[in-house]
């Protein structure tokens, strides 16, 4: 059984759900309490035994390179004022583990931005993160399905269950349960209206695939909302491998979206042991007071 050790993070995306923030900002970029989301995903990685990971960048994504890169004048600045608590928590960002970059030219959907990692994964299974989705659990979510690869060999999907009347804002899964949070999947469709969702087990960003997308990737036109999807590819793939749904243990937030962000936000500043207890008094005074 081959090892996953490479990720892929596509972080070549508008994020037209953020808007006006996001017209000059990377999203991935937001701080999400006091770090980047993206840092989530890259630190979700390496805690899940990821030794390289991709970014799958875009134009108006410099600050994301830079993030990750050294920052000699402000290390020294801190060196020589001291600060070396601040200087370790910046120099860690670029030492955590190796990092690549690929520019998806234009954003032609996640699909797209996949198929260029053909190159970086070659022949072995690779993990997929989407920044967007943090997810927040004890054992990240990347390892819980890199484990499970281990037993049930093939695409694997980390899926939770929606309410039905949100089905048209995901993938979709139609898939049987086989074992504990574990389904098989019998086949896929984005962003179905309720009345046509095979299920409410609703696709989130993560996933784990193997070289066989590629091959999927390339007979794969833009689909829903003129974007190639990666579901789309997926299904294809369902001849040749098996694709498994993994119900994830986790809190998922969707800080691509406005609620979603100002949600992810609130619970993890309240986990914060430096000042959680100060945000849960003053949320509590001001609901009081509204
Ligand atoms: P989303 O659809 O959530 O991201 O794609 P978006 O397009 O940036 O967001 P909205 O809908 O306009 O607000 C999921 C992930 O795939 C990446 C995004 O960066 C995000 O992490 N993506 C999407 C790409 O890398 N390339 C694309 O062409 C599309």
């Amino acid at each position: 059984m081959k090892e996953i050790t490479k990720a892929v993070i596509p972080v070549a995306g508008f994020g037209t759900r953020l808007l006006p923030v996001t017209k000059s900002q990377p999203k991935e970029m937001l701080p999400i309490v006091d770090k980047p989301a993206v840092q989530y995903a890259v630190e979700e990685a390496v805690q899940s035994g990821m030794k390289d990971i991709l970014f799958i960048t875009g134009r108006g994504k410099r600050a994301i390179e830079d993030y990750f890169d050294y920052a000699i004048e402000l290390e020294q600045e801190l060196e020589l004022k001291g600060k070396t608590e601040l200087l370790e928590s910046v120099k860690k960002v670029s030492e955590m583990v190796n990092i690549f970059y690929v520019r998806q030219k234009i954003a032609k959907g996640l699909g797209d931005a996949v198929h260029h990692a053909k190159g970086f994964v070659n022949e072995e299974p690779f993990g997929v993160i989407l920044a967007d989705d943090i997810i927040d659990s004890p054992e990240p979510c990347l390892h819980q399905m890199k484990e499970l690869y281990q037993k049930f060999t093939g695409l694997m999907l980390a899926v939770m269950k929606i309410p039905l009347s949100s089905s048209n804002m995901y993938g979709i899964v139609d898939a049987k349960k086989i074992s504990d949070r574990v389904y098989e999947v019998n086949s896929l469709i984005e962003k179905p209206e309720p009345i046509e969702a095979p299920s409410n087990l609703a696709i989130i960003g993560r996933y784990i695939l193997t070289n066989n997308i590629f091959a999927a990737l390339e007979g794969t036109n833009a689909g829903k909302g003129g974007e190639v999807q990666l579901t789309d590819a997926i299904n294809k793939t369902l001849i040749k491998e098996k694709v498994y749904a993994y119900e994830f243990e986790g809190i998922r937030y969707d800080v691509g979206d406005k609620v979603g962000y100002i949600k992810a936000n609130i619970a993890l500043a309240l986990k914060r042991k430096d000042f959680g207890k100060e945000i849960k008094e003053f949320i509590a005074k001001i609901i009081e007071e509204a």
